[in-house]
């Protein structure tokens, strides 16, 4: 058996597409064990990320290897601002649909995500109930206005293939892709206790700028950012 771990470059790296899909879930919950989203099961995951197929604003690509399986993905938005509010107007239906699948399926662990998480819920329904007003149009348009901010939603990569330099290319790819489509800055945020994650990001320049005050899941979050005017 060939112990060799392969290096960065020889994976495949390409744009999110439809193809992609079902491994990129399998991937997250491999990546993301007992995450929120996880926990929302792999439907609404689907849902999620076939956002970034769709949506002109997403930024998302892959790793692959020789023989066709998924190794790592990013994915993200160039403008941060707007990114709930464009998932909940495009995918209500389906997400709804499969939170209602994971309520039949395991119904004390579903109403303890939404009643844990009722600020998403009603910001996804005052969204809903908003889409095409003119009030929704204006602060849209209004965040358009200004160089957007681009947010860095997830990234992971296959326990196996860590420490070899795929999710270091994976995040310059996402970052050498906002600058390009404009923007200025890119933010991030990630559990304080995830201390590898902490340290990947650090290693490659992103500044801390925040904590927030309220634990999630039993833990704060930092957001980092990084200056796109600054990079070379
Ligand atoms: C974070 C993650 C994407 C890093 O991917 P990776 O392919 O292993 O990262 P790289 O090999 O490109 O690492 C680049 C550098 O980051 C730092 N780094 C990466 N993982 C590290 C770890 N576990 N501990 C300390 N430093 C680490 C190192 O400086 C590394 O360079 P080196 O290996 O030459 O020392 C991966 O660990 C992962 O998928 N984690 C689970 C999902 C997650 O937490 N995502 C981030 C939150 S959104």
């Amino acid at each position: 058996m060939d112990a060799r771990m392969p290096s960065w470059n020889e994976y495949r790296y390409e744009k999110i597409s439809r193809d992609h899909l079902q491994q990129v879930v399998a991937l997250h919950e491999q990546c993301f064990p007992g995450y929120y989203l996880t926990q929302l099961g792999p439907s609404f995951l689907g849902v999620m990320y076939a956002w970034y197929l769709e949506s002109p604003e997403a930024i998302a690509h892959v790793a692959v290897g020789e023989d066709g399986r998924l190794v790592g993905f990013v994915a993200g938005t160039v403008n941060g601002a707007t990114y709930r509010k464009s998932l909940f107007r495009k995918a209500w239906r389906p997400m709804l649909l499969a939170l209602g699948g994971r309520l039949v399926s395991k119904p004390a662990l579903t109403l303890r995500l939404v009643a844990e998480r009722k600020d998403l819920v009603w910001q996804a329904v005052s969204t809903i109930l908003r889409r095409g007003s003119g009030e929704e149009r204006e602060a849209m348009a209004g965040s358009d206005r200004e160089p957007p901010t681009a947010s860095l939603v997830s990234i992971g990569v296959r326990p196996s293939a860590r420490r070899s330099g795929v999710g270091a290319s994976l995040s310059e790819l996402f970052v050498a892709e906002a600058r390009e489509r404009g923007c200025e800055r890119v933010t991030l945020s990630v559990r304080a206790d995830n201390v590898p994650a902490r340290r990947f990001y650090e290693g490659m320049n992103w500044e801390e700028v925040t904590r927030s005050s309220k634990s999630y899941h039993g833990s704060v979050s930092i957001t980092y950012q990084k200056e796109l005017s600054d990079e070379q």
